[in-house]
């Protein structure tokens, strides 16, 4: 395993007092943590991205239970699609509303295709994917 390396960079002032504005906000200790994880982020991004790496995914669905017949539907292309959902939990939000959460895991390509599905299926108002990996090799 390799050790620390230091590295210097070179940034603009404004842009840097952004950065440690947002630092501050999100409880970092200090610029190098900071930094470590927008770099572990876009090397996850980048993995999934490619499509080939084992991926998981966890996508928030909102949709009004008593329309179009929804809850049906999702319910339908997840049996379809059993061996990609490793979980789901749902929330009656309000009188209306519901929230589901699905854990998938597949290729990233898939995990993609099935989300854009569900997203896009009739009566669903708002849907978000977020895909991750294991991240073997980032520490
Ligand atoms: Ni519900």
């Amino acid at each position: 395993m390799a050790g620390i390396t230091r590295v210097g960079i070179s940034l603009d002032g404004t842009l840097l007092k952004a950065f440690d504005g947002l630092c501050e906000r999100r409880g970092y200790a200090n610029r190098s943590e900071a930094i470590r994880d927008l770099i572990r982020r876009e090397l996850v991004r980048s993995e999934w991205e490619a499509g080939n790496q084992p991926t998981m995914g966890a996508l928030c669905l909102v949709y009004e239970h008593e329309r179009l017949e929804v809850g049906r539907r999702l319910t339908h292309l997840q049996h379809q699609n059993r061996t990609m959902v490793v979980s789901s939990l749902h929330v009656h939000l309000d009188e209306h509303n519901c929230l589901e959460v699905l854990v998938l895991r597949g290729r990233g390509r898939q995990i993609r295709a099935l989300s854009d599905r569900l997203i896009s299926t009739k009566g669903v108002k708002h849907g978000e994917l977020v895909m991750t990996t294991a991240g073997a090799g980032l520490r």
